[in-house]
């Protein structure tokens, strides 16, 4: 402790709300977690072809992905699903076969949108990949953020209380997740 958990977030916009949501977690006061934002947007589109000779985002992203302890990922939803970016990331993060950065990592789901629907096909999309790559994903409590041009001010700060308040319990639950889930790190 604290945890490491990678950020992610399936928005590159500059605007986005699911990086607002971001930003107000990454400023939570929570001694025992620490995040830290990764970028995903540079990642070239993942072909088998060029694991001949790996582009060098994808290596550093494999790098810096493997120490963490655990991976919250914040996003959006594309046509009731995940955005392209977001899962071109988890497709680079889990090869070549074997040497998936994502196995046995403790993860968290929040899904947001300007909508109404909480953006929860992406959210569930999201959890049959996960399943797959044997991520061990908080089930309760589920976070839908629903309505989110509303919760924001002008300089993009989360102002909407009873967000706020269910955003850290969200986060409270996760830390425990992870408490139960981590791997034993190897030395
Ligand atoms: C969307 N949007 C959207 N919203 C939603 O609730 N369900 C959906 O299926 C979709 N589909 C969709 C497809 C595409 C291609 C775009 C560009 C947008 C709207 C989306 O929620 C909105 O643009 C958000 O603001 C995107 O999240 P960020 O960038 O604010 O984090």
């Amino acid at each position: 402790k604290p945890f490491k958990v990678a950020l992610i977030v399936g928005s590159l916009r500059k605007e986005s709300f699911n990086k607002k949501i971001g930003r107000a977690i990454g400023q939570f006061k929570i001694a025992g977690m620490q995040f830290d934002d990764i970028e995903i947007g540079e990642l070239p589109l993942y072909n088998e072809d060029l694991e001949k000779d790996v582009p060098v985002a994808w290596q550093n992203f494999r790098e810096i992905i493997n120490p963490y302890d655990a991976v919250l990922f914040i996003t959006p939803e594309y046509n009731r699903s995940v955005p392209a970016v977001l899962k071109n990331a988890l497709d680079v993060g889990s090869r070549p076969y074997g040497k998936s950065v994502w196995d046995g990592k403790p993860a968290a789901i929040i899904s947001c949108t300007p909508g109404g629907l909480g953006a929860f096909g992406a959210n569930h999309h999201l959890r049959q990949s996960l399943v797959f790559l044997n991520m061990p994903t908080l089930q309760q409590p589920e976070a839908y953020i629903s309505h989110a041009a509303k919760l924001f001010d002008a300089s993009g700060d989360l102002i909407d209380t009873s967000t706020y308040d269910f955003l850290t319990s969200f986060v409270e639950k996760f830390e425990k997740w992870i408490e139960r889930n981590v791997q034993v790190k190897k030395s």
